[in-house]
């Protein structure tokens, strides 16, 4: 099969995998490190799927060199990985953990030794509990803290980390963690949501500022949202003012204060929540960004629910048949739509694609070897609709496939499989995948270098 057409990416674009800390790291109280939200969300009874935890996950804090060695054998040129907050300021301000630094500057210095270019992601979602425990991100003093934290990473690591993320996916953390409960810390409360959004917000604008001056190298710096395109269930005025709604929760809440918009007035008006907006606020929420990153799944069908909770609409299943195992619909024009839109209506200069790949249920077979058919049509699809938009305008820089290794999905535990490299979760053994033979190809075919997986 001939790989998807590249040509539109041009020869620089980079081709990445991704992880995060907690999903591969394990070593949870190892080296100093302190318990993190997750670490204690994981112990509420039924909050995650066969109570699994992230305590050894892909055993990674030990395993890293071997999963490096296989992210080169792909052709890999970038690698965005998380770093564990609770490693390094393990009581969220405060003392810094020497060895928890160690940790990831070993990384760092192996990774350019192999080629790869780092893209390290300050928060992806593992606050320390000690800092929760002082009220977590509903409160100021988290964004305070997240910065001082920003900065110590910089200092230590910025000589060699260029590419730079503050947080990962902060929707996640706002609304599924504190509105819908179904995340770390699992709190219901829409006036606790919103005020955690503004404090994320927030903490990415002082954490930008900390790292852009505490690091002793360049600074190419992002912010890395999940983003999905809306589209009514119906031509009802109700359910395309459901989907208006639906886009200001899920992508215009996002992306317009840290470009500088402000937050958008229809959605303060249906939170009906105070923002706690202290004098320059805004301004220091609305950083210049380098780059922008999206991480991309699946589109919204949106129906109006005006007796359900705010922001009152619902989702409804997509029309491709095509599902994951996560069940959500394959639609890879979403992607491209999403790109094209971060560039026309929102003039983005730089977008990276930091995440988008799927969760198929997988099968050893005899001879070891583990055949996703799904998992690499997925890739394919959406690498072709990066490569449409990039024809069309797009200034897509990169592409970053989730995930390099099976994970810990977050309240799905390890029943879902998102890896270009199968995990046996008893004997940690890495398999590479179709789906990752197939990445190593299409990077190939790309950039013309030779790779032997
Ligand atoms: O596994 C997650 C990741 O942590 C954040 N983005 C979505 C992925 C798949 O659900």
């Amino acid at each position: 099969m001939p790989a998807p057409d590249t040509a539109a990416f041009g020869p620089d674009f980079v081709w990445g995998v991704a992880t995060s800390a907690y999903q591969i790291e394990g070593a949870a109280a190892e080296d100093g490190k302190a318990p993190s939200i997750w670490d204690t969300f994981c112990k509420v009874p039924g909050a995650i799927d066969n109570g699994d935890d992230g305590e050894h996950a892909c055993d990674h804090y030990h395993r890293w060199p071997e999963d490096f060695a296989l992210m080169r054998a792909m052709g890999a040129d970038a690698y965005r990985f998380s770093i564990a907050w609770p490693r390094i300021v393990p009581e969220g301000t405060g003392k810094v953990n020497a060895k928890g630094l160690a940790f990831y500057d070993r990384q760092v210095d192996a990774l350019l030794e192999a080629g790869i270019r780092p893209n390290a992601t300050l928060y992806h979602w593992d606050l320390p509990q000690a800092q929760q425990d002082r009220g977590g991100w509903p409160e100021r003093a988290t964004a305070e803290a997240f910065a001082e934290y920003a900065g110590v990473v910089a200092a230590a690591l910025g000589d060699r980390v260029t590419d730079w993320s503050t947080l990962n996916e902060p929707l996640c953390s706002a609304w599924i963690g504190h509105l819908e409960g179904r995340m770390a810390p699992g709190v219901q409360d829409l006036t606790a949501a919103v005020r955690a959004s503004f404090h994320l917000h927030l903490g990415h604008g002082l954490a930008a500022q900390a790292v852009r001056a505490a690091s002793p190298g360049q600074v190419r710096l992002g912010i890395v949202n999940n983003l999905s395109p809306c589209e009514p269930a119906s031509d009802s005025e109700a359910d395309l003012a459901a989907t208006r709604r639906a886009d200001g929760h899920i992508n215009r809440w996002w992306l317009d204060p840290v470009l500088g918009r402000g937050y958008p007035q229809d959605m303060l008006d249906v939170y009906g929540v105070e923002l706690p907006v202290r004098g320059n606020d805004l301004a220091t929420i609305a950083q210049p960004l380098d780059w922008m990153g999206v991480n991309y799944y699946f589109r919204q069908i949106i129906a109006d629910d005006p007796t359900g909770a705010a922001p009152y609409f619902r989702q409804l299943a997509g029309t491709n048949p095509e599902h994951t195992s996560m069940g959500w619909e394959v639609h890879a024009a979403g992607l491209e739509q999403l790109l094209l839109r971060l560039t026309r209506e929102y003039g983005v200069k730089e977008l990276m694609v930091t995440e988008n790949g799927s969760a198929y249920t997988d099968t050893v077979a005899a001879d070891g070897s583990v055949h996703d058919p799904g998992r690499t049509s997925y890739l394919e699809q959406h690498i072709a609709a990066c490569a449409r938009a990039a024809a069309a305008g797009a200034p897509l820089s990169a592409y970053y496939a989730w995930s390099l290794l099976d994970n810990f999905e977050w309240a799905y535990g390890y029943d879902k499989r998102f890896g270009l490299i199968h995990v046996d979760y008893e004997t940690q053994k890495r398999t590479l995948k179709t789906s990752g033979r197939r990445y190593a190809e299409i990077i190939r075919a790309h950039s013309g270098e030779s790779v032997s997986v």
